[in-house]
């Protein structure tokens, strides 16, 4: 059986040109979702399936996604002399969440080379990479299926989502085989396929398990989609050569990359929470009925 996995990597290294001019100054990881900002949610996740290691690959300008998960004396102080208790414990744990690193990509060269940059941090252990986009409300349910999968069989695990096949051509799509329940092999797998060349209408959605042997891998595949390496073409020459399995999940997923998943993640955030969601239902219920929706 192999190791604990300990380690999340969190690609973070994007320009955000999905949600300019949002983005244009602020990276877009730390754009607010309700209260907190998108990267915390992810790296709630993390800790919350057990990852107690995070590496965020972040770049130029995008300090603050390490400033959030450090510690801050001077606002800590501030909010102990006004007795700001409940803040001040927040911010603290904040800090206590995980060992949070940070490591740049100096140049955008794409998701896998973004992975790429965490091989000298994983070393020889199997990982985890979260992608910031895809904000899941699950309670870490897709991420701890996957790590049980993978402590099970010790190949890599992706996970993935039907999309309508329209959209296929925004995802990597794979070839599948079933396997048992949610677990299926991939056979092969193309990044951002058109419609109609489209092995399967399942995505690779922002979770993966992985092995050290993807970095191998990365460093064979040439400049794919986009001129960027692409870490989808090394886990197609992964499934070449041995086993990489995907993980099928229905629910609890949105990109909040793009202006109305996160419109959409805000809302039904917000209606899990008593306080917000007393007020918040009966206002889009009212809504709904004033604008005819
Ligand atoms: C990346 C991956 C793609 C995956 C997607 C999930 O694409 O390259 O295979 O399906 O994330 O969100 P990006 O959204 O960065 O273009």
């Amino acid at each position: 059986m192999p190791a604990r996995v300990r380690t999340a990597v969190i690609p973070a290294a994007g320009l955000g040109t999905r949600f300019l001019p949002a983005t244009k100054a602020q990276p877009k990881e730390m754009l607010a979702v309700l209260d907190r900002p998108a990267i915390q949610y992810v790296v709630e996740e993390a800790a919350a399936a057990g990852l107690d290691d995070v590496l965020i690959v972040t770049s130029r300008g995008k300090h603050a996604l390490g400033d959030h998960f450090d510690r801050m004396p001077e606002l800590e102080a501030e909010l102990e002399r006004k007795g700001k208790t409940d803040a001040l414990e927040q911010v603290v744990a904040l800090a206590e969440l995980a060992r949070v690193h940070t490591v740049r990509q100096a140049e955008p060269r794409g998701l896998g080379h973004a992975v790429a940059m965490a091989a000298d941090h994983v070393g020889d252990a199997s990982f985890a990479v979260l992608l910031p986009d895809d904000l899941m409300v699950d309670d870490a349910a897709l991420l701890r299926g996957m790590l049980g999968a993978h402590a099970e069989h010790g190949a890599p695990v992706v996970a993935l989502k039907e999309v309508p096949r329209a959209d296929i051509s925004a995802y990597g799509c794979p070839r599948i085989e079933p396997v048992e329940g949610p677990l299926v092999r991939i056979t092969e797998v193309i990044e951002k396929p058109d419609p109609e060349d489209a092995p399967s209408s399942l995505a690779l959605t922002g979770r993966y398990v992985l092995t050290p042997a993807v970095f191998e891998a990365l460093a064979r595949v040439s400049p794919g989609k986009g001129g960027e390496i692409q870490l989808t073409d090394a886990l197609g020459l992964l499934a070449e050569t041995g086993t990489v399995y995907g993980w099928v999940f229905r629910e609890g997923r949105y990109d909040v990359g793009t202006p109305l998943d996160n419109l959409r993640a805000n809302i039904e955030l917000a209606l899990e929470r008593p306080e917000l969601a007393a007020e918040l239902g009966p206002y889009l219920a009212d809504l709904v009925r004033r604008r005819n929706l």
